[in-house]
């Protein structure tokens, strides 16, 4: 069968493997995605909903489903997975590096860049409760695409300039710092050539973001309709900047895993096109929920500074000679 047609924007109660088969070859420009992490544990109330899948037989299930994606990419299109790996019986879990590297050498994906997704630090339990191993604070974000050269906009994501770098660019623009700038590592560099003023700075390869975004209400609604809110939800945030970094409005944002509808929801939001799926029937009623009440359509989505400044969660002290463009 010669499938043509992308399904229209919603969230469809399916497998992501039987749903991705049936997408249109090259017609997805963004799959942003978090799938269920191996040997997940979740609260009693919320097991018989929350599926996981078992750590041995990770991979496998895995690769089937990133074919398919691959096969619905635009040749220039993107897939961002965000994935955590796991501590069992004390010992660190390989999977999401096994799965990294199928990915890349039996399907055929190429690692676009690694980044991360830093998160407040959960309570401390197990061993780090016990003030013998550190708070857990960062997740994976590995971009991938079919082409080496996929469609990516950092201006529509700057960064604020650092104080100390923006002192730079307004002494340079007074003529007050000038000539050439020598690097530790050798090379030099004219001032007036690096305190450009871009707009803003290059971001860095990880979005820190809490799940307090501003964008909770739909929780309320969940609530007073007798739903239980998602255990593995990741913030709006964080698909913001995927999605503006790498789409533009009217582009295809497919999450075979929607979850809550967080993807989803950031996609609508932004002016993009939306579908996902996912195999629980109670988390496709709290997407449908939450998509009727996202606001905004943006379509002339193009934030500026000042409405999407990323938190940056360490106050970076910028060496003299540092560079940002
Ligand atoms: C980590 S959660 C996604 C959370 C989502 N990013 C959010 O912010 O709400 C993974 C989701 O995958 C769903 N899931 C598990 N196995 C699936 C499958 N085979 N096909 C489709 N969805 C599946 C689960 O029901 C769960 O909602």
């Amino acid at each position: 069968m010669n499938i043509t047609e992308v399904p229209k924007n919603g969230v469809y109660l399916a497998d992501a493997l039987t749903f991705s088969k049936s997408l249109p070859n090259d017609s997805l420009d963004l799959v942003l995605t978090s799938p269920p992490y191996a040997d997940i544990k979740v609260g009693s109330n919320i097991s018989k909903e929350y599926k996981s899948i078992k750590l041995s037989e990770y991979v496998e299930w895995f690769l089937p489903i990133a074919d398919e994606i691959k096969r619905a990419l635009k040749p220039n299109g993107s897939f961002v997975l965000n994935i955590d790996t796991l501590t069992k019986d004390g010992d660190r879990q390989l999977y999401i590096f096994d799965l990294l590297l199928a990915l890349v050498r039996r399907t055929g994906l190429h690692l676009i860049q690694d980044a991360f997704y830093i998160k407040p630090p959960a309570i401390p339990a197990g061993s780090v409760s016990k003030y013998t191993r550190l708070k857990p604070s960062v997740e994976y974000v590995w971009w991938f695409s079919k082409t080496k050269l996929p469609k990516a906009n950092a201006h529509k994501v700057l960064m604020q300039y650092s104080n100390s770098f923006a002192k730079k660019i307004r002494d340079v623009s007074r003529k007050h710092l000038t000539g050439m700038r020598y690097m530790p590592s050798g090379h030099s560099l004219k001032t007036e050539r690096i305190c450009k003023d871009h707009g803003g700075s290059i971001p860095v390869n990880y979005v820190y973001a809490s799940m307090n975004d501003g964008s909770q209400e739909y929780m309320e609604e969940w609530k007073k309709r007798g739903l239980d809110v998602h255990p593995a939800r990741y913030p709006e945030m964080l698909c913001d900047f995927w999605l503006l970094f790498l789409t533009e409005p009217s582009d295809v944002v497919f999450d075979p895993f929607t979850g809550s509808g967080t993807t989803l929801s950031s996609a609508k939001r932004l002016g993009r096109r939306y579908i996902g799926c996912d195999i629980s029937k109670m988390f496709i009623e709290a997407t449908q929920i939450r998509l009727g009440m996202v606001r905004e359509h943006r379509l002339d989505m193009d934030m500026k500074l000042d409405e999407f400044v990323m938190e940056t969660p360490i106050e970076t002290e910028v060496a003299e000679d540092d560079i940002e463009h």
